[in-house]
Protein backbone atom coordinates (compact mmCIF):
# COMPACT_ATOMS: atom_id res chain seq x y z
CA UNK A 1 0.00 0.00 0.00
CA UNK A 2 1.16 3.47 -1.15
CA UNK A 3 0.49 6.31 1.29
CA UNK A 4 1.99 9.27 -1.16
CA UNK A 5 0.24 11.72 -2.87
CA UNK A 6 -3.49 10.16 -2.03
CA UNK A 7 -6.91 11.12 -1.65
CA UNK A 8 -8.72 9.24 1.45
CA UNK A 9 -12.01 8.34 2.66
CA UNK A 10 -11.77 8.88 6.78
CA UNK A 11 -13.62 6.53 8.70
CA UNK A 12 -17.34 7.02 9.32
CA UNK A 13 -19.74 4.75 11.63
CA UNK A 14 -22.60 4.33 9.76
CA UNK A 15 -21.81 6.13 6.62
CA UNK A 16 -18.47 4.03 5.68
CA UNK A 17 -19.90 0.89 4.96
CA UNK A 18 -19.05 -1.00 1.15
CA UNK A 19 -21.49 1.14 -0.77
CA UNK A 20 -20.32 4.64 0.56
CA UNK A 21 -16.75 3.47 -0.04
CA UNK A 22 -16.98 2.51 -3.58
CA UNK A 23 -19.05 5.45 -4.46
CA UNK A 24 -16.30 7.74 -3.06
CA UNK A 25 -13.86 5.15 -4.97
CA UNK A 26 -15.80 5.73 -8.41
CA UNK A 27 -15.53 9.66 -7.69
CA UNK A 28 -11.75 9.68 -7.25
CA UNK A 29 -10.72 7.99 -3.57
CA UNK A 30 -8.06 6.17 -3.80
CA UNK A 31 -8.19 4.47 -0.44
CA UNK A 32 -10.95 4.08 1.39
CA UNK A 33 -11.59 3.83 5.46
CA UNK A 34 -14.45 1.58 6.79
CA UNK A 35 -16.53 2.45 9.74
CA UNK A 36 -14.83 1.77 12.88
CA UNK A 37 -15.41 -1.77 14.01
CA UNK A 38 -14.79 -2.84 17.89
CA UNK A 39 -12.73 -6.17 18.02
CA UNK A 40 -15.34 -7.33 20.79
CA UNK A 41 -17.83 -7.25 18.00
CA UNK A 42 -15.82 -8.51 15.17
CA UNK A 43 -14.51 -10.82 17.51
CA UNK A 44 -17.78 -12.49 17.44
CA UNK A 45 -17.93 -12.95 13.83
CA UNK A 46 -17.13 -15.70 11.17
CA UNK A 47 -16.37 -14.91 7.50
CA UNK A 48 -18.28 -16.08 4.70
CA UNK A 49 -18.17 -15.72 1.49
CA UNK A 50 -21.50 -13.97 0.28
CA UNK A 51 -21.90 -15.32 -3.35
CA UNK A 52 -24.95 -14.19 -4.18
CA UNK A 53 -23.74 -10.52 -4.12
CA UNK A 54 -20.30 -11.33 -4.44
CA UNK A 55 -19.12 -10.09 -0.98
CA UNK A 56 -17.01 -11.29 2.03
CA UNK A 57 -18.73 -11.06 5.15
CA UNK A 58 -18.13 -10.68 8.70
CA UNK A 59 -21.08 -12.47 10.13
CA UNK A 60 -22.43 -12.24 13.83
CA UNK A 61 -22.77 -15.37 15.27
CA UNK A 62 -26.05 -15.82 16.29
CA UNK A 63 -27.86 -12.73 15.56
CA UNK A 64 -26.72 -13.06 11.73
CA UNK A 65 -26.12 -9.21 11.53
CA UNK A 66 -23.28 -8.38 8.88
CA UNK A 67 -20.57 -6.40 10.84
CA UNK A 68 -18.23 -6.08 7.98
CA UNK A 69 -18.87 -6.53 3.91
CA UNK A 70 -16.41 -5.37 2.06
CA UNK A 71 -15.67 -7.33 -1.75
CA UNK A 72 -12.57 -8.21 -3.85
CA UNK A 73 -12.60 -4.95 -5.81
CA UNK A 74 -12.21 -2.94 -3.30
CA UNK A 75 -9.71 -5.12 -1.68
CA UNK A 76 -6.69 -3.05 -2.85
CA UNK A 77 -7.86 0.09 -1.11
CA UNK A 78 -9.87 -0.55 1.69
CA UNK A 79 -8.68 -0.13 5.24
CA UNK A 80 -10.49 -2.12 8.56
CA UNK A 81 -10.64 0.47 10.86
CA UNK A 82 -10.94 -1.08 14.58
CA UNK A 83 -11.27 -0.01 17.86
CA UNK A 84 -9.38 -1.62 20.50
CA UNK A 85 -7.72 -1.61 24.25
CA UNK A 86 -5.95 -4.71 24.17
CA UNK A 87 -2.58 -5.99 22.00
CA UNK A 88 -4.02 -9.44 22.08
CA UNK A 89 -8.06 -8.47 21.25
CA UNK A 90 -6.44 -6.44 18.68
CA UNK A 91 -4.21 -9.19 16.88
CA UNK A 92 -7.17 -11.89 17.17
CA UNK A 93 -9.46 -9.48 14.97
CA UNK A 94 -7.01 -8.50 12.17
CA UNK A 95 -6.03 -11.93 11.80
CA UNK A 96 -10.17 -12.40 10.75
CA UNK A 97 -9.81 -9.71 8.31
CA UNK A 98 -6.64 -9.13 7.09
CA UNK A 99 -6.85 -11.74 3.83
CA UNK A 100 -9.29 -9.83 2.69
CA UNK A 101 -8.55 -5.69 3.25
CA UNK A 102 -5.69 -3.85 2.08
CA UNK A 103 -4.71 -2.17 5.94
CA UNK A 104 -5.31 -2.26 9.26
CA UNK A 105 -5.75 0.91 10.82
CA UNK A 106 -6.39 1.32 14.75
CA UNK A 107 -8.02 4.30 16.15
CA UNK A 108 -6.78 6.23 18.58
CA UNK A 109 -9.25 10.04 17.71
CA UNK A 110 -12.86 9.02 18.99
CA UNK A 111 -13.63 11.20 21.95
CA UNK A 112 -16.74 9.45 22.57
CA UNK A 113 -17.65 8.30 25.75
CA UNK A 114 -18.62 4.43 24.58
CA UNK A 115 -14.67 4.51 23.70
CA UNK A 116 -13.41 6.19 26.29
CA UNK A 117 -14.73 4.27 28.91
CA UNK A 118 -13.89 0.74 26.97
CA UNK A 119 -10.40 2.29 26.98
CA UNK A 120 -10.83 2.56 23.38
CA UNK A 121 -10.47 5.72 20.56
CA UNK A 122 -8.56 8.90 22.52
CA UNK A 123 -8.10 7.34 25.85
CA UNK A 124 -5.08 5.46 23.84
CA UNK A 125 -3.45 8.68 23.42
CA UNK A 126 -2.79 8.90 27.12
CA UNK A 127 -0.91 5.54 27.27
CA UNK A 128 2.03 5.53 25.03
CA UNK A 129 2.89 1.68 26.39
CA UNK A 130 -0.39 0.33 25.52
CA UNK A 131 0.10 2.07 21.74
CA UNK A 132 3.35 0.56 21.45
CA UNK A 133 2.01 -2.98 22.51
CA UNK A 134 -1.25 -3.05 20.31
CA UNK A 135 1.13 -1.45 16.96
CA UNK A 136 4.17 -3.75 17.62
CA UNK A 137 2.03 -6.86 18.28
CA UNK A 138 0.37 -5.90 15.00
CA UNK A 139 2.79 -5.04 13.11
CA UNK A 140 4.99 -8.30 14.32
CA UNK A 141 2.36 -11.00 13.00
CA UNK A 142 0.89 -9.57 10.16
CA UNK A 143 1.90 -8.85 6.22
CA UNK A 144 -0.93 -6.03 5.65
CA UNK A 145 0.47 -2.35 6.62
CA UNK A 146 -0.55 -1.11 9.97
CA UNK A 147 -1.42 2.65 10.40
CA UNK A 148 -3.43 4.52 13.20
CA UNK A 149 -5.42 7.31 13.40
CA UNK A 150 -4.89 10.06 16.35
CA UNK A 151 -5.93 13.79 17.19
CA UNK A 152 -3.48 16.51 18.56
CA UNK A 153 -2.70 16.32 22.01
CA UNK A 154 -3.03 19.43 24.71
CA UNK A 155 0.77 20.88 22.93
CA UNK A 156 2.23 20.13 19.69
CA UNK A 157 5.20 19.17 21.37
CA UNK A 158 3.26 16.99 22.78
CA UNK A 159 1.51 15.74 19.85
CA UNK A 160 4.88 15.41 18.47
CA UNK A 161 6.55 13.49 21.06
CA UNK A 162 3.68 10.71 20.52
CA UNK A 163 3.91 10.95 16.63
CA UNK A 164 7.70 10.15 17.23
CA UNK A 165 6.95 7.14 19.57
CA UNK A 166 4.44 5.38 16.87
CA UNK A 167 6.85 5.99 14.17
CA UNK A 168 9.41 4.26 16.09
CA UNK A 169 6.72 1.53 16.09
CA UNK A 170 6.95 0.73 12.30
CA UNK A 171 3.59 1.35 10.94
CA UNK A 172 3.55 2.61 7.68
CA UNK A 173 2.12 5.72 8.03
CA UNK A 174 0.16 7.92 10.84
CA UNK A 175 -3.29 9.67 10.05
CA UNK A 176 -3.70 13.13 12.43
CA UNK A 177 -6.78 14.69 12.57
CA UNK A 178 -6.00 18.07 13.64
CA UNK A 179 -8.34 18.62 16.53
CA UNK A 180 -8.23 18.07 20.50
CA UNK A 181 -9.84 15.79 22.06
CA UNK A 182 -12.01 18.57 23.70
CA UNK A 183 -12.42 19.89 20.45
CA UNK A 184 -15.62 20.04 18.15
CA UNK A 185 -16.44 19.21 14.35
CA UNK A 186 -17.04 23.33 13.78
CA UNK A 187 -13.53 24.10 15.38
CA UNK A 188 -11.28 24.85 12.88
CA UNK A 189 -8.79 22.12 12.58
CA UNK A 190 -5.45 22.96 13.39
CA UNK A 191 -3.37 22.52 10.03
CA UNK A 192 -0.29 23.74 11.42
CA UNK A 193 0.05 21.48 14.60
CA UNK A 194 -0.42 18.76 11.64
CA UNK A 195 2.53 20.05 9.82
CA UNK A 196 5.06 19.87 13.17
CA UNK A 197 3.97 16.28 12.73
CA UNK A 198 5.11 16.51 9.02
CA UNK A 199 8.38 17.82 10.04
CA UNK A 200 9.33 15.44 12.85
CA UNK A 201 8.77 12.06 10.94
CA UNK A 202 9.78 10.27 7.94
CA UNK A 203 6.93 7.84 7.64
CA UNK A 204 3.77 9.50 5.36
CA UNK A 205 1.31 11.35 7.27
CA UNK A 206 -2.13 11.49 6.54
CA UNK A 207 -3.80 15.32 6.99
CA UNK A 208 -7.23 15.09 8.10
CA UNK A 209 -9.81 18.17 8.77
CA UNK A 210 -11.85 20.67 7.09
CA UNK A 211 -11.74 19.46 3.31
CA UNK A 212 -14.42 20.69 1.89
CA UNK A 213 -14.19 21.01 -1.81
CA UNK A 214 -11.06 19.31 -4.05
CA UNK A 215 -8.91 22.96 -3.98
CA UNK A 216 -8.67 21.90 -0.33
CA UNK A 217 -6.95 18.66 -0.76
CA UNK A 218 -4.29 20.65 -2.39
CA UNK A 219 -4.22 23.58 0.51
CA UNK A 220 -3.70 21.13 3.12
CA UNK A 221 -0.99 19.29 1.51
CA UNK A 222 0.35 22.61 0.92
CA UNK A 223 0.04 24.38 4.65
CA UNK A 224 0.98 20.59 6.49
CA UNK A 225 3.60 19.07 3.46
CA UNK A 226 1.58 15.62 4.50
CA UNK A 227 2.16 13.11 2.12
CA UNK A 228 -1.95 12.32 1.57
CA UNK A 229 -5.13 13.69 2.79
CA UNK A 230 -7.85 12.37 4.30
CA UNK A 231 -11.60 13.82 4.01
CA UNK A 232 -14.69 13.04 6.70
CA UNK A 233 -17.76 15.20 6.55
CA UNK A 234 -16.90 16.86 3.02
CA UNK A 235 -17.35 13.22 1.16
CA UNK A 236 -20.21 12.48 3.28
CA UNK A 237 -21.87 15.87 2.23
CA UNK A 238 -20.69 15.16 -1.51
CA UNK A 239 -19.24 12.13 -1.86
CA UNK A 240 -17.65 13.59 -5.38
CA UNK A 241 -15.65 16.08 -3.70
CA UNK A 242 -12.34 13.52 -4.96
CA UNK A 243 -13.77 14.87 -8.09
CA UNK A 244 -11.30 16.75 -9.88
CA UNK A 245 -13.71 18.48 -12.33
CA UNK A 246 -15.28 19.58 -9.30
CA UNK A 247 -18.98 18.40 -7.31
CA UNK A 248 -22.18 16.76 -8.52
CA UNK A 249 -25.03 18.16 -7.65
CA UNK A 250 -26.04 16.44 -4.43
CA UNK A 251 -29.12 15.16 -5.15
CA UNK A 252 -27.34 13.29 -8.14
CA UNK A 253 -25.12 11.60 -5.38
CA UNK A 254 -27.79 10.58 -3.54
CA UNK A 255 -29.74 8.84 -6.14
CA UNK A 256 -26.16 6.76 -6.76
CA UNK A 257 -25.48 5.88 -3.37
CA UNK A 258 -29.38 4.21 -2.87
CA UNK A 259 -28.57 2.57 -5.76
CA UNK A 260 -25.19 1.73 -4.67
CA UNK A 261 -27.11 0.48 -0.95
CA UNK A 262 -29.87 -1.43 -3.49
CA UNK A 263 -26.46 -3.18 -4.97
CA UNK A 264 -24.71 -4.25 -1.79
CA UNK A 265 -28.15 -5.17 0.12
CA UNK A 266 -26.75 -2.54 2.85
CA UNK A 267 -27.87 -2.17 5.96
CA UNK A 268 -31.37 0.05 6.31
CA UNK A 269 -30.06 1.61 9.08
CA UNK A 270 -26.53 2.99 7.92
CA UNK A 271 -28.49 3.64 4.51
CA UNK A 272 -30.97 6.02 6.31
CA UNK A 273 -28.07 7.57 8.43
CA UNK A 274 -26.06 8.77 5.50
CA UNK A 275 -29.32 9.71 3.42
CA UNK A 276 -30.42 11.71 7.05
CA UNK A 277 -27.30 13.24 6.79
CA UNK A 278 -27.04 14.67 3.37
CA UNK A 279 -30.75 16.13 4.24
CA UNK A 280 -30.01 17.83 7.20
CA UNK A 281 -27.08 19.34 5.03
CA UNK A 282 -28.00 20.08 2.07
CA UNK A 283 -31.83 20.77 2.84
CA UNK A 284 -34.20 19.82 6.35
CA UNK A 285 -35.03 16.71 8.06
CA UNK A 286 -38.25 18.26 8.86
CA UNK A 287 -39.47 18.80 4.87
CA UNK A 288 -41.22 15.63 3.80
CA UNK A 289 -38.29 13.84 2.40
CA UNK A 290 -36.95 13.98 5.74
CA UNK A 291 -39.92 12.41 6.96
CA UNK A 292 -40.79 10.02 3.98
CA UNK A 293 -36.73 8.15 4.66
CA UNK A 294 -37.81 8.34 8.38
CA UNK A 295 -40.36 6.23 7.64
CA UNK A 296 -39.02 3.74 5.27
CA UNK A 297 -38.08 -0.12 7.18
CA UNK A 298 -35.94 -1.45 4.37
CA UNK A 299 -33.45 -0.56 1.39
CA UNK A 300 -36.40 -1.42 -1.41
CA UNK A 301 -38.90 0.98 0.50
CA UNK A 302 -36.03 3.96 0.38
CA UNK A 303 -35.55 3.00 -3.62
CA UNK A 304 -39.40 3.33 -4.04
CA UNK A 305 -38.87 6.68 -2.16
CA UNK A 306 -36.34 7.76 -4.71
CA UNK A 307 -37.94 6.30 -8.25
CA UNK A 308 -35.39 3.48 -8.23
CA UNK A 309 -38.09 0.58 -7.77
CA UNK A 310 -36.94 -0.64 -11.32
CA UNK A 311 -32.86 -0.90 -10.44
CA UNK A 312 -34.39 -3.02 -7.73
CA UNK A 313 -36.10 -5.27 -9.86
CA UNK A 314 -33.25 -5.33 -12.37
CA UNK A 315 -30.86 -6.09 -9.14
CA UNK A 316 -32.84 -9.12 -8.02
CA UNK A 317 -33.79 -10.39 -11.80
CA UNK A 318 -30.02 -10.45 -12.61
CA UNK A 319 -29.22 -12.47 -9.18
CA UNK A 320 -32.15 -15.27 -9.69
C1 LIG B 1 -16.31 10.39 12.17
N1 LIG B 1 -14.98 10.23 12.56
C2 LIG B 1 -14.48 8.97 12.81
N2 LIG B 1 -13.14 8.79 13.06
C3 LIG B 1 -12.63 7.56 13.20
O1 LIG B 1 -11.40 7.44 13.38
N3 LIG B 1 -13.44 6.47 13.14
C4 LIG B 1 -14.79 6.56 12.93
O2 LIG B 1 -15.49 5.54 12.84
C5 LIG B 1 -15.35 7.86 12.79
N4 LIG B 1 -16.70 8.03 12.60
C6 LIG B 1 -17.19 9.27 12.20
C7 LIG B 1 -18.51 9.38 11.79
C8 LIG B 1 -18.98 10.59 11.29
C9 LIG B 1 -20.40 10.70 10.81
C10 LIG B 1 -18.10 11.72 11.23
C11 LIG B 1 -18.57 13.05 10.70
C12 LIG B 1 -16.80 11.61 11.69
C13 LIG B 1 -14.03 11.37 12.48
C14 LIG B 1 -13.56 11.56 11.03
O3 LIG B 1 -12.93 10.41 10.51
C15 LIG B 1 -12.63 12.76 10.90
O4 LIG B 1 -11.47 12.53 11.66
C16 LIG B 1 -13.25 14.07 11.38
O5 LIG B 1 -14.59 14.20 10.96
C17 LIG B 1 -12.46 15.27 10.84
O6 LIG B 1 -12.46 15.29 9.42
P1 LIG B 1 -13.37 16.32 8.58
O7 LIG B 1 -14.81 15.99 8.87
O8 LIG B 1 -13.03 17.70 9.08
O9 LIG B 1 -12.98 16.05 7.16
Amino acid sequence: MDYENKLVLAPMVRVGALPFRMLAAEYGADITYGEEIIDHKMLKCERVVNDYLGTTDFVEKGTGGVVFRTCPEERDRVVFQMGTSCAARALATAQLVCKDVAAIDINMGCPKSFSISGGMGAALLSKPELIDDILTTLIRNLDVPVTCKIRLLKSPQDTVELARRIEKTGVSALAVHGRKVADRPKDAAKWSEIADVVAALSIPVIANGDVFDYEDFGRIKKATGAASVMVARGAMWNASIFCSKGKLPWEEIKREYVRKSILWDNDVKSTKQTIKELIMHHSCLEFPEGKAVNKCETVADLGKLYGEEEYCIAVQESRS
